[in-house]
């Protein structure tokens, strides 16, 4: 499969960088980070993937099936519908991205990508992270969501008994690849007041 996913500059970059993980597994993934998500990354997990951004990334995931698009390079290939994907991730996604996407500004390839996801009924996820949102922020998901666009926030979950940090990202990576159609064995799931399965359905 063929998917589109951005890294935007709200906290929890990890999550973006598993799910890119995740999805190179099996499939080609056209990634996307916005100068702000270069600082988030840089001060939430040290990467200094700024200064030679195709050089970090070929280093860091190691994945032939990984292609790096500038946000400022609205020539991309992201930017035509009649570059066919499967579907698009935004994860972590600002409130100012959120806004953008929420009104047809594209003015960066996020956007813009984002913008071609919705005209041509691909799928299209979001994770929104703020804390509190406002009005307008929730105006924007609540636009998106009427559109079909799935509003996923990064919300943990405890039914699944995370240990560690890393348990928590997990189980919001798997949400998001579960939308994605895309199988993993990122957490356990619930099967009823028994227990939670350990292996996959
Ligand atoms: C450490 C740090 C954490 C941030 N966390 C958030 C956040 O959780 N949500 C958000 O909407 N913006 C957050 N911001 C602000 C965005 O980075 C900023 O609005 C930026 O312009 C977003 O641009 P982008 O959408 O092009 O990445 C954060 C900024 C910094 C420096």
């Amino acid at each position: 499969m063929k998917f589109v996913t951005a890294i935007t500059g709200a906290s929890g970059a990890i999550i973006g960088i598993r799910l890119v993980e995740e999805l190179l597994k099996t499939s080609e993934v056209n990634l996307i980070i916005s100068k702000a998500a270069f600082s988030v990354i840089a001060h939430e997990t040290g990467l200094a993937w700024s200064i030679n951004p195709v050089e970090s990334l070929r280093d860091y995931f190691k994945s032939s099936r990984l292609c790096y698009h500038d946000e400022g390079d609205l020539q991309s290939t992201l930017s035509s519908g009649s570059f066919r994907t499967d579907a698009m991730a935004v994860v972590p996604c600002s409130m100012k991205t959120l806004s953008a996407i929420a009104n047809g500004y594209a003015s960066n390839l996020t956007a813009r990508a984002a913008d071609v996801t919705i005209k041509e009924g691909r799928k299209l996820i979001i994770c929104p992270r703020e804390m509190p949102f406002s009005a307008i922020h929730l105006e924007n998901m609540l636009k998106l969501a009427r559109l079909g666009v799935v509003v996923a926030p990064p919300v943990p979950a405890f039914y699944h008994t995370p240990e560690t940090l890393r348990d928590a990202v997990d189980f919001i990576v798997g949400k998001i690849l579960d939308q994605l159609s895309v199988e993993h064995d990122l957490f356990r799931r619930w099967s009823g007041p028994g227990g939670i399965k350990e292996e996959l359905p």
